[in-house]
């Protein structure tokens, strides 16, 4: 089949090439002419495990391609999928629906009769009515079918769950449109994938709820934690001992710093933003809890480190170990340890932070924070060390060798991450969140 990709950020750009990996013709395209000279000259622009090797084989097939032209994806393609992002609207909870609306616009006026225009961004449910009546009223003489088909992608595990998703979820307006995508998913399908053919309303909510879900399982923990720090219960053994009910599961139950990213934040408020517009805002009142309870984790661990160093930042000298929302990505988009870095920088210490592979963005988005290219120099004299994003690398470190070139040996794992009796028999006090101080 043929199909165009808007947005070649990370959700298109693994969607692009995973779709001519299993064999359609595919033109991405996208409004920043470098990002795409980038993606054509076999260069991601985004750190993702995996993806490399797909767009080399997806470009050497030569099934894929790049344009920035609307024009020459709306004669292209008969299916045109729209990836663009749909972040937090300024000032309010909402999604910020803008770049939707663009590709829609710029798309429109180009339509071959038929096509099939499919959202995989995440967007508030009634979205896909709107932009039906929207291409409606632009192309009137298309003929032209909106479906919603939710990407429920992990980042540091996009291309293997592109290719090997849980469920492919599908939201359609006509048998027509049912039928093209399960024969665009064909290939995925075979090794018994569930294919959910749905109304584009019910395929909206799925991916909201789903990231909810989540943040709400995360946040549940975290209350525990905080009830855990109380009495001097381990949150560890008790998220374990949950984890082996599989109603519970033990998956999204590690306790620490929270969630961030560019999805489960903003997805939560946005939800909760569009049931209060359809007057259903009791029914998810409690995710405004699932969003305080994950931003009070930050100000916890805050409040544990300066009481680690004595009561006050002034004067002292704190190494970050993370800069990443979470490990296997370069992503920082509200990214808890950073968050946590600056307040703590706020607070009068002098911050130094080390990531692996993030250290370009967090400099862009942080530029007041000091950083090291490698643990040993952000450790460097240390009053305190703070595991905030748990890459395997940190798993790694030496604590003996580590602990001779810091002043004081106290870490506060944050992610309940580090093995930390490992760390204890090599001379460090330690801390964690919801755990007592010797677990
Ligand atoms: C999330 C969802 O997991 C994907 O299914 C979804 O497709 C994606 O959002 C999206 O909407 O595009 P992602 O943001 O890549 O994926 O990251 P997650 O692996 O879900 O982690 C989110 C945050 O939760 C991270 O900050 C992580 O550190 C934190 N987390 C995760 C915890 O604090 N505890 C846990 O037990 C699990």
């Amino acid at each position: 089949m043929r199909l165009t990709v808007f947005g070649t950020g990370y959700l298109g750009a693994v969607h692009a090439a995973c779709m001519a990996d299993i064999g359609h013709e595919v033109l991405g395209v996208d409004v920043d002419k470098e990002k795409i000279a980038c993606l054509a000259d076999r260069r991601p622009p985004f750190y993702e495990p995996g993806f490399q090797e797909t767009l080399v084989r997806a470009l050497e097939s030569g099934r894929l391609r790049f344009t920035t032209s609307p024009a020459a994806a709306g004669q292209f393609g008969d299916v045109h999928f729209i990836c663009v992002g749909t972040p937090q609207r300024t000032g309010s909870f909402g999604a910020d629906l803008r770049h939707v609306d663009a590709v829609v616009d710029a798309l429109a006026p180009h339509l071959r009769p038929g096509g099939l225009i499919v959202g995989k961004s995440t967007v508030p449910v009634g979205t896909a009515s709107r932009i039906t009546r929207r291409i409606r009223a632009l192309a009137p003489t298309a003929d032209a079918d909106v479906a919603w088909n939710p990407e429920f992608l992990r980042e540091g595990f996009a291309v293997q769950d592109t290719l090997r998703p849980h469920r492919l979820v599908v939201g359609v307006q006509s048998g027509r449109a049912d039928l093209t995508m399960r024969r665009l998913y064909a290939p995925i399908l075979r090794s018994g994938v569930p294919f959910i053919s749905t109304d584009p309303a019910t395929a909206e909510l799925v991916k909201m709820a789903a990231n909810s879900f989540l943040a709400a399982k995360i946040s549940f923990i975290n209350a525990m934690a905080e009830v855990c720090d109380a009495t001097g219960a381990d949150v560890m053994t008790l998220a374990d001992a949950l984890g082996c009910d599989p109603r519970i599961g033990r998956r999204f139950l590690n306790p620490g710093l929270g969630f961030g990213g560019g999805c489960l934040p903003k997805d939560i408020r946005a939800l909760s933003a569009r049931a209060e517009e359809l007057g259903v805002d009791q029914a998810v009142s409690f995710l405004h809890q699932v969003d305080a309870i994950n931003t009070r984790q930050r100000q916890r661990t805050v409040d544990l480190a300066r009481q680690l160093v004595g009561g006050s930042f002034a004067g002292r000298r704190i190494a970050v170990l993370g800069a990443a929302f979470k490990p296997n990505s370069d992503d920082v988009r509200d990214s808890p340890a950073l968050d946590v870095a600056a307040r703590i920088q706020r607070g009068g210490a002098q911050v130094c932070v080390h990531d692996p592979v993030a250290i370009d963005n967090a400099k862009t988005a942080h530029p007041s924070l000091e950083f090291a290219a490698d643990v040993s120099r952000a450790c460097r004299s240390a009053d305190l060390v703070l595991h905030l994003t748990e890459w395997q690398h940190y798993a790694q470190i030496d604590p003996a060798r580590l602990a001779s070139i810091v002043r004081t040996p106290t870490i506060l794992d944050a992610r309940n991450a580090l093995d930390l009796e490992l760390w204890r028999s090599a001379g460090w006090t330690t801390r964690a969140l919801g755990r007592p101080e010797d677990a």
